[in-house]
């Protein structure tokens, strides 16, 4: 894929991972929307880098998604990547948390993280259909395939989007479609997201992770491990109950 010349949506685009991803593609040519939930967050993006265009969106709020949908058909007209990055992750346990504020949390996770990328793609794909090459970018993590404790919901959410990005790219082959799903699988990262969580010596940046995704988007790769993400893959499948119990607690 040539990403100096893509149109391109990055959801959650506001901060860390999404924003280092949304600046690296516009630097390379590309034209990048993004969207959050945060105005200040966004006005700070667009005052850093006045190319990059924002809307303000919360994908959890259906009719926010629907709105999107269509700034995206109005404003940009086209679509080539859509990059579903914007994410949230609760920490709580079943046993000790009330179970409405347990529900909240689950509505919110699961719509955020889960339910906003498979609705975007579906109701983006027509766009991304006519572009001669285009791409569904998902971004999941190594809790995908080995969950920890802390963070039930978000790891079922990743594993969740991971399953569709799968059975995704076997509907688009078959439709002979020019639209490629493609799974970035992250390790941990420095952003506001793992703030007080995880060992900092391991947290690699954002701008790495950007570095090494655009490297596997223009190879044409439809899995892009980062970092030690590709370790924890080997491990995993060699010898998954160690994999396993490496995460369980992190
Ligand atoms: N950091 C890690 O170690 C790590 C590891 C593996 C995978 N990942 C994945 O990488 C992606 C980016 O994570 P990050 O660490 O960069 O997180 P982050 O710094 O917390 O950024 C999350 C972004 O999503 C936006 N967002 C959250 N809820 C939203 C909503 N309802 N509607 C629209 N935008 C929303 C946030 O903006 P607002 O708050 O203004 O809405 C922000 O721009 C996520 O999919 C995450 O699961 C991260």
């Amino acid at each position: 894929m040539n990403l100096a010349r893509q149109t391109v949506l990055v959801t959650g685009g506001s901060s860390g991972i999404g924003l280092a991803l949304a600046r690296a593609l516009q630097e390379r040519g590309s034209r990048v929307l993004i969207c959050g939930r945060d105005e200040g967050k966004l006005a700070e993006v667009a005052r850093m880098v006045p190319r990059i265009e924002t809307v303000r969106c919360d994908l959890g709020d259906e009719g926010d998604l629907d709105a999107l949908v269509e700034v995206v058909q109005t404003r940009l007209g086209k679509l080539s990547l859509l990059v579903n990055n914007a994410a949230v992750q609760f920490n709580h346990t079943f046993p000790d948390t009330d179970p409405e504020v347990t529900a909240t949390n689950i509505k919110q996770e699961v719509n955020i993280n889960l339910s906003a990328p498979l609705r975007l793609t579906a109701q983006l794909l027509p766009l991304l259909a006519e572009q001669p090459e285009s791409a569904v970018v998902n971004l999941t993590s190594g809790l995908a395939m080995a969950p920890k404790k802390s963070a039930a919901v978000y790891c079922a959410s990743k594993a969740g989007l991971r399953a569709f990005t799968k059975a995704l790219r076997y509907q688009l082959e078959d439709a002979k479609l020019n639209v490629r799903a493609v799974e970035v699988m992250l390790p941990l990262v420095d952003t506001p997201m793992t703030q007080g969580r995880g060992n900092p010596r391991l947290k690699l940046s954002p701008e790495r992770v950007a570095r090494e995704v655009l490297t596997g988007l223009a190879a044409d790769r439809s899995e892009i491990r980062v970092g030690g993400a590709k370790a924890f893959g080997w491990l995993y499948r060699l010898a998954p109950g160690l994999a396993e119990q490496l995460l369980r607690n992190t």
